[in-house]
């Protein structure tokens, strides 16, 4: 199957979407990007793009961020996304990768007066963890960038550097996944998900000023567990040995989706196993991505006509 992306303002076959070496974005980090999920229904024939419009406007953000002059609105990404899922095809779960960088071709690092560009790629994806039955945690010793380093809020090509030390430094010690501190000591986030606990029958997850990103999924996942599934949430600082002593813990993120922490350190989570909120969380949020429960389809634009 033919693969396209839209580059420099075309749609085009995938391996005409060449950059030079020359590129600052390269060289600097200078880059931003978002990860979307297109979901495919099988009963429906359908495909499903989940909450595009709240990803391309935190895309847009971080290209503030970036002092990037995108001459878009979030409706002509989504768009521009739509016309390349038609054109592709899909019929399966699809990932979806907008990115925009300095391309201009100089040396300064800096940000003004160097020109952007955007482009935008599709393809097949599955789990992103791929650990279904619950993933083992560490506690990181590379914190997690803080609004005067990398701002966490935006998703910056450079900040990545940070998230794959952790991730490397956690599988070469044999965990799953790495869980960053933030400058304070607290708990912020995982590589490339957001961290949820809930001890005592309450939820709880860092605070959007724990240098953490802004992650879809996090408000999804608050959405779902006080409206669908009653359970209170707070949004505010998380020691550590909040974390060990949890009864339940699971990260979330439009790649991890929904995973259950088994493990942090050498702490069991509640029994050591996937806990059972967590477990019902994530059939429901299984359920919503894929345009299946109808209080919730607002959030899911069907591909095909
Ligand atoms: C550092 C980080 N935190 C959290 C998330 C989860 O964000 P979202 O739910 O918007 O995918 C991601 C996702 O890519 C991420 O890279």
């Amino acid at each position: 199957m033919t693969q396209y992306a839209y580059f420099r303002g075309r749609v085009v076959p995938i391996d005409e979407a060449n950059i030079s070496v020359r590129t600052q974005a390269i060289h600097y980090g200078t880059s931003c990007f978002g990860a979307l999920r297109g979901y495919w229904n099988e009963d429906q024939e359908q495909l499903y793009v989940f909450r595009p419009h709240d990803h391309y406007r935190r895309f847009l953000d971080s290209a503030k961020l970036l002092m990037m002059t995108l001459p878009f609105h979030p409706d002509d990404l989504v768009e521009v996304t739509r016309i390349l899922l038609q054109k592709e095809g899909w019929r399966e779960d699809v990932y979806i990768r907008p990115l925009a960088y300095k391309s201009g071709e100089v040396i300064p690092c800096q940000l003004h007066d160097v020109e952007d560009e955007f482009a935008l790629f599709s393809l097949p994806y599955g789990s992103y963890l791929n650990k279904d039955k619950g993933a083992r945690l560490m506690i990181s010793s590379w914190c997690r960038l803080g609004d005067n380093t990398i701002p966490p809020r935006g998703k910056i090509g450079g900040a990545y550097a940070s998230s794959a030390l952790a991730k490397s430094d956690a599988l070469l010690k044999g965990f799953d996944e790495a869980l960053l501190l933030d400058g304070e000591g607290h708990v912020a986030e995982g590589s490339a998900e957001n961290v949820f606990i809930l001890r005592q029958g309450i939820a709880v997850t860092p605070s959007v000023s724990s240098s953490i990103l802004e992650g879809i999924t996090r408000r999804t996942v608050i959405e779902l567990l006080t409206r669908a599934l009653g359970i209170p949430v707070q949004e505010r600082a998380v020691d550590r040995t909040e974390i060990y002593l949890a009864d339940e813990a699971f990260l979330c993120g439009t790649g991890a989706q929904i995973v259950p922490v088994t493990s942090v350190d050498s702490y069991d989570i509640g029994s050591g196993t996937a806990g059972a909120i967590t477990m019902k969380l994530r059939d429901l949020y299984s359920d919503v991505v894929r345009g299946a429960v109808t209080e919730y389809t607002s959030w899911c634009l069907p591909i095909y006509a």
